[in-house]
């Protein structure tokens, strides 16, 4: 009762302080639902359905927020249609990837509620990831922006070719740093990117900063992932909305492993059992979070996480100061410091 209570209080002050650093565009965000319901409906009974039920299981939206915050930091104007509308395309990007990711990883839970896949079904799931994916793809056309389509296409091939990656790594207890950080980088940051270079873009910024906003949206998406990374290893279903502690059954070594591997190699043995069984009833989620404790390696996966929120902090001295800068350096310290 005490854990739950104070879970409860955890999550308020979570929610506060992501609804403080998102208030400079509570409104746009307000509308970027408008639109995310527009684009999801459809004269297909199943793809309306199915759009209703995204919309319902809505997440925390952080990547319009970050476009829109792009926008306006980069000069812009976050309310116009255009705007809008792109905020609305990256989380139709987003929802396609999290919904084949749930297929591939054969998850039941997302967002507290039952997954895509396992409330529709495989063949349903499969066939409205591609429909949301090219249904970004038609809507963002519409931009008549040769520069933002290509990178939206650069980015959905580097996010499939990421999610490719960590199928052939697939229960290795010899993944790299690099090999990690570079499956991370695909599946998240450069989507994260994307949201913040295509706000420049769409506020007309000069190069110094679209590279700035491309550069910052890459280190704090690395950040983010890691983060839930670091979740998945230390969290409960609970607080992610989704099973805790899978990544490892599921044969996936991420960082805190890794540095743990590097410190002590004879957990490697460990780590393969719980890979290979599917199930940590032979070497216990607990005994391997503790080891990892005591060895720093978690201590030092999450001093990566802070030095990477910490760089994309330095790439916004290239913009000028506003209430939008202020929000967006504000991001890091929330995503490193957030619970689910
Ligand atoms: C989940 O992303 C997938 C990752 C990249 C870790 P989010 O944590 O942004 O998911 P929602 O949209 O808020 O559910
Ligand atoms: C994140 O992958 C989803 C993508 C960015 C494609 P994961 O499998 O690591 O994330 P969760 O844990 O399902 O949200
Ligand atoms: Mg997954
Ligand atoms: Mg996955």
């Amino acid at each position: 009762m005490q854990n739950a209570t104070s879970h409860i209080a955890v999550e308020e002050e979570q929610e506060i302080s992501a609804r403080r650093i998102f208030k400079t565009i509570a409104a746009e965000l307000a509308l970027v639902e408008e639109e995310f319901e527009r684009q999801a409906a459809s004269d297909v009974g199943v793809i309306a359905r199915i759009g209703d039920y995204l919309r319902a299981t809505g997440g925390k939206r952080v990547r319009p927020a970050l476009l829109l915050l792009s926008v306006a930091a980069a000069g812009g104007d976050a309310a116009r249609y255009n705007s809008i509308r792109m905020a609305a395309v990256m989380e139709f990007l987003h929802a396609a990837t999290l919904v084949h990711d749930d297929i591939i990883d054969n998850a039941e839970m997302r967002r507290g509620a039952p997954s895509i896949n396992s409330r529709f079904g495989n063949n349903a799931a499969v066939l409205v990831g591609d429909w949301l994916y090219m249904s970004a793809f038609e809507t963002s056309l519409q931009e008549r922006s040769l520069e933002i389509l290509e990178i939206l296409t650069a980015v959905t091939r580097k996010m499939v070719e990421g999610e490719l990656i960590q199928l052939t790594l697939l229960g290795r207890a010899d993944i790299s740093e690099e090999q990690y950080f570079d499956v991370l980088r695909r599946k998240t940051a450069y989507l994260f990117s994307a949201c913040c270079e295509i706000g420049a873009i769409l506020a007309g910024a000069d190069a110094g900063s679209q590279r700035a906003l491309r550069e910052y949206g890459l280190n704090i998406g690395t950040a983010f992932q890691l983060v839930d990374d670091l979740l998945d290893f230390t969290a409960t279903d609970e607080m992610l909305g989704k099973p805790a502690g899978v990544d490892l059954l599921e044969g996936k070594v991420t960082l805190p492993l890794i540095y743990l591997l590097r410190r002590e190699p004879a957990f490697a043995a460990a780590v393969q059992e719980v890979m290979r069984d599917g199930s940590y009833e032979n070497f216990s989620r607990a005994a391997l979070m503790s080891a990892a404790e005591e060895t720093q390696a978690l201590e030092e996966a999450r001093s990566r996480a802070s030095g990477l929120a910490e760089e994309a902090r330095i790439a916004l001295h290239a913009l000028p100061a506003s209430e939008f800068r202020d929000a967006l350096d504000a991001l890091p310290a929330y995503i490193t410091m957030r619970e689910s």
